[in-house]
């Protein structure tokens, strides 16, 4: 469990389950620089990458900001019923594209990710808000062990899903929950008839995929770490180009975000990375507004061609409680300020050799 950070008095308890993914470790650095959140504990999941490489770009993380201390645990390694499948085409070798970080020295927790979950939250009820960036799985098995784990929570926010939009894994299905269907078929059926306040916030991919970062962004970054010299992630450059910043947590995060903005421009979608997980981390600090509406939400886990589709019941035809907030509007804008200014201020901190922001 990792100590409240100094300063500012803590009003958010987050602990954050994630399968880093580029998008992921983006969320990760920005939780860190928030004064105000204290995170949990990180649990990790098998999805974009391997569980275990998952922990490592973790607990490397928390080295690069000066955060070590912050359990990170490794829970389910495979998806509760069909074969994993990653994505290194996605994110990268080791899930955090073009970046390469030391061998971390913080060791992965020796507690299963599920008993992370279930311990903390019974241990701090009504306190705790859970974020999920990767596939349901270690939650849905949580939610097995502890079924007050959604009445126990302050709150959940899950990146997950499309709604009516194309998917990104199939034509109808968004990568989480394609890669474990069935976590996330069990988790809305658990959340169905729990009070409104207490549903999940879903932020899914008509949402998520509007947070979408241009070279732009990273100027502004390397600008608001105090870098000398712009931070210059172009289109025309050379694939696989490295930063040449000398703020390390700049370095990191331009060559992972450029691989991203790389895949991005090969399924011909520009080039720009879609940075979903980080959106669900301002959401869930409270650090960026957003709209939602309440909904029905289900996934399909039989049909071959829809596999791992969402779909979601806002007008009560099936005669079934909500069991979702669905993400119906946001404002990128205001989410790439709060990023920016954020993950700015830590990265001058830690070019500084501090990590308090
Ligand atoms: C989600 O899939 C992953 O590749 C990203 O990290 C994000 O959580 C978007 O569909
Ligand atoms: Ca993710």
């Amino acid at each position: 469990m990792g100590a409240p950070a100094a300063g500012p008095a803590v009003t958010h308890s987050i602990l954050m389950d994630v399968d880093t993914g580029i998008d992921d470790a983006l969320a990760l650095v920005y939780l860190l620089s928030r004064p105000e959140v204290h995170l949990q504990a990180i649990t990790c999941t098998a999805g974009n990458i391997g569980a275990r490489q998952v922990a490592l770009n973790n607990l490397a993380l928390l080295q690069l900001c000066g955060r070590e201390g912050i359990e990170v645990a490794i829970g389910a390694e495979v998806p509760l019923e069909i074969p994993l499948v990653t994505t290194e085409e996605t994110h990268g070798p080791q899930g955090i594209g073009y970046a390469e970080l030391p061998p971390p020295h913080q060791q992965i927790s020796a507690r299963h990710a599920v008993d992370v979950w279930v311990e903390e939250v019974r241990a701090h009820p009504g306190e705790i808000t859970g974020l999920v960036t990767g596939p349901l799985t270690n939650f849905a098995l949580a939610l097995r062990r502890e079924p007050e784990l959604p009445r126990l929570l302050k709150g959940l926010v899950i990146m997950g899903g499309s709604f009516y939009y194309q998917g990104n894994t199939t034509p109808t299905a968004e990568w989480n929950t394609s890669v474990d269907p069935h976590a996330a078929k069990e988790v809305f059926a658990a959340y169905r008839g729990m009070p409104e306040d207490k549903l999940p916030v879903l932020c899914a991919l008509e949402m998520t995929e509007r947070i979408e970062m241009h070279p732009e962004h990273l100027r502004r970054l390397g600008e608001a770490a105090g870098a000398p010299e712009p931070e210059l992630v172009l289109p025309e450059q050379p694939e696989g180009q490295r930063s040449q910043s000398g703020n390390p947590l700049v370095a990191c995060l331009s060559d992972a975000l450029r691989f991203y903005m790389e895949f991005h421009r090969l399924y011909d979608q520009g080039y720009v990375a879609h940075v979903h997980d980080a959106f669900a981390a301002c959401a869930a600090a409270g650090r960026t507004p957003f709209t939602t509406r309440l909904a029905t939400v289900d996934v399909e886990t039989d049909s071959p061609l829809l596999m791992g589709t969402t779909v979601a019941d806002f007008r009560g035809l099936w005669g079934l409680a909500p069991n979702a907030r669905i993400v119906s509007d946001n404002n990128p804008e205001h989410c790439f300020d709060e990023l920016i200014s954020s993950v700015g201020a830590l990265a001058r901190a830690v070019g500084h050799g501090s990590s308090t922001p």
